[in-house]
């Protein structure tokens, strides 16, 4: 019997196919951290399921020949209102973070490297000259300091700095098992998921993954510390308060001159508080679901930070992306651009760069067909009148603002 010849092509047409691929090619522990979620999971759901209340309100005729979707996010041009969010790769693919920011480069767009990557700055910004690095709050001030200055030396373009994470441990579907390191005996006891992915197995021939995070490595170390002591470092961190974050921008910024993104922004009055700490960005995310669970998806958080704050700094949309309606729907609701995170991870367990450009090139034509559909010339014309919005959508979480008082007016009049 002939091979089905399309089997084979490594093209893909959609998010959800990458996703399907990257399930059949990963072995079972490393496709699960990659989905991952918290607790029960209701934050991650609800992040997708969140883009699939909204709707469109398009046009039978009368659209535009040409369409732009250009933008800047911290400084950088992008040739689409979509950036790489940070995400440590380990095991997903060899090349891993390279592979990622080579793609996000090739496709006019930044990558974000996480401080958890397992590829290191130097390595990232070699092939991609438009990254910011990202950092979590852990270990003491002065090793914040050198790592903030080897991103530097390296040439990142901005830092991000992502709080918000509570060492949740229970996970309903069950965490994935992730080794110390890789060695004969982590090998046996893998091997039944492994051997069952002999193209994944391939793929890393020589080079087995050694689960380090070379971002983290002590100055004038070559190796960096494993997945779990970097992790040990970041639990025995005590968390930042509003003053740390304003420290931590401006050791930044006295270094480097260069921007400063605050990731993981869910309300309003944290939203004004990042303003006065003198951010250049926000990211309102909740990290893929993956930190505390039962916060609404971003999408629904959005609209009431973006009111409150959009005029003064740059406001950036990331969670639940899987497809450019998804990123048409986050523009048109107040955001500057969107982040991705699940999105590209699959591509590039897929197919590794070409598969993380595959999906960056989906999003490209789905946000392109979304405005012409809606007969718009430019991203920049969007709006909220663009979609349909149900009531009851939008979560206005810690606004006790103008914006608050005025839908309780609304309401009472209605009432
Ligand atoms: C496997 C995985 C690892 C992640 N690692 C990090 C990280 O190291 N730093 C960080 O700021 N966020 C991390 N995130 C969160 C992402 O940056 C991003 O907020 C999230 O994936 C967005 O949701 P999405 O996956 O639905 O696009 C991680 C997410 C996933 C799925």
């Amino acid at each position: 019997m002939s091979k089905n010849p399309w089997a084979q092509n490594p093209w893909f047409e959609s998010v959800a196919v990458a996703q399907r691929r990257a399930k059949k090619r990963l072995p079972s522990s490393v496709y699960g951290a990659l989905v991952a979620g918290s607790e029960r999971g209701q934050s991650t759901a609800d992040n997708e399921a969140a883009f699939m209340e909204l709707g469109f309100a398009p046009h039978v005729a009368g659209h535009r020949p040409e369409r732009s979707m250009s933008t800047t996010v911290m400084g950088q041009d992008v040739s689409l209102p979509v950036i790489i969010s940070p995400t440590g790769v380990q095991a997903v693919h060899p090349e891993g973070e390279v592979a990622v920011a080579k793609a996000a480069a090739s496709r006019g767009t930044v990558m974000s490297l996480s401080n958890f990557a397992s590829k290191s700055i130097e390595e990232v910004t070699a092939v991609a000259p438009s990254t910011f690095f990202q950092m979590y709050w852990t270990g003491d001030r002065d090793v914040m300091i050198q790592r903030m200055q080897r991103a530097h030396a390296a040439g990142a373009v901005g830092l991000i700095a992502t709080l918000d994470w509570s060492f949740s441990m229970g996970r309903d579907w069950g965490s994935p098992e992730i080794p110390e390191k890789v060695d004969f005996k982590t090998a046996l006891k893998f091997a039944p998921q492994v051997v069952r992915k002999p193209r994944w197995l391939k793929s890393f021939a020589t080079n087995l993954p050694d689960l380090t995070a070379p971002n983290l490595a002590a100055p004038g170390e070559q190796k960096g510390p494993t997945f779990f002591g970097a992790y040990y470092e970041w639990m025995t961190t005590p968390p930042p308060t509003w003053d740390d974050v304003e420290w931590m921008r401006e050791q930044w910024h006295q270094l480097s001159g260069k921007p400063f993104m605050l990731k993981g922004v869910c309300r309003v009055d944290d939203a004004r508080r990042a303003v006065d700490a003198g951010v250049t960005a926000i990211s309102v995310s909740n990290h893929g679901g993956n930190n505390l669970d039962g916060t609404p998806a971003p999408i629904r958080t959005l609209p009431a930070i973006a009111d409150a704050v959009g005029d003064e700094i740059e406001v950036l949309l990331d969670g639940g992306i899987r497809r450019g309606s998804d990123v048409v729907k986050a523009v048109a609701m107040g955001a500057r651009a969107v982040m991705i995170g699940r999105a590209y991870l699959w591509g590039l367990a897929a197919n590794g760069e070409q598969g993380v450009g595959n999906v960056i090139d989906i999003l490209r034509g789905g946000v392109d067909s979304a405005l012409l559909g809606m007969g718009l010339s430019s991203i920049d014309e969007l709006s909220r009148d663009h979609l349909v919005i149900p009531d009851g959508f939008e979560r206005r979480l810690g606004s006790a603002g103008p914006a608050a008082v005025a839908s309780d007016v609304a309401s009472q009049a209605t009432a």
